[in-house]
């Protein structure tokens, strides 16, 4: 079976990841992560690395400005030539390079049902809010923060005691399981 190439880009502990690689590891599995990227020494990168894929950190610290940042990590992620791009807890906004290589393929994951809660702490924002019912949506990155396309979203329920990271626990607990089901219909189609 031919199995088209994905990159991933995370910035944490790369629990997104891992359920990805799991996934990939079925016969009839349609995608292959053939790289992982990160932004930082994220922890997730042992995922990885204890699977034997290329890893690769482009730290924003490394270049002068953030536009050589962009073209290097378009670089980074070109080499791969993949087919989808994964924004996996990615904590950097990608810029027009990556957007011009791969427009329409790169897709990112998170934590709030949007378009309710964009940004770096919808898990928070929507816990302050004190909405009841919360959860993660998967979209089409484009040039906005948060702004692109709906391709799935799963709720959750709030309960009277979480904390941002109890919250964020169960999120995470649907977010793994809708992120692979879409990765996987994307890479399915061709
Ligand atoms: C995910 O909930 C993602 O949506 C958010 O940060 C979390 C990353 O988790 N942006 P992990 O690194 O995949 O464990």
């Amino acid at each position: 079976m031919n199995r088209l190439p994905v990159v991933v880009l995370i910035s944490g502990t790369g629990s997104n990841l891992a359920a990805l690689l799991d996934a990939s590891r079925t016969a009839e599995c349609p995608y292959q992560v053939v790289a992982v990227v990160a932004d930082r020494d994220a922890p997730g990168l042992e995922h990885a690395r204890a699977a034997e894929i290329p890893t690769r950190i482009v730290r924003l610290s490394d270049y002068p400005d953030r536009a050589s940042w962009d073209e290097a990590l378009t670089a980074a992620v070109r080499t791969h030539a993949p087919h989808l791009v994964v924004l996996a807890g990615f904590m950097k906004l990608v810029g027009p390079p990556l957007l011009d290589a791969f427009g329409g393929r790169i897709i990112n994951t998170h934590p709030a049902l949007l378009p309710s809660f964009p940004g770096a702490h919808g898990v928070r924002d929507a816990l302050a809010h004190g909405v009841k019912i919360t959860g993660c949506s998967v979209i089409e990155v484009d040039a906005g923060v948060d702004t692109g396309r709906i391709l799935a979203q799963s709720a959750v329920e709030v309960l009277d005691d979480d904390t941002e990271d109890s919250l964020h626990e169960r999120i995470k607990a649907v977010e793994q399981p809708l992120l692979v089901d879409v990765v996987r219909r994307l890479t399915a189609a061709g």
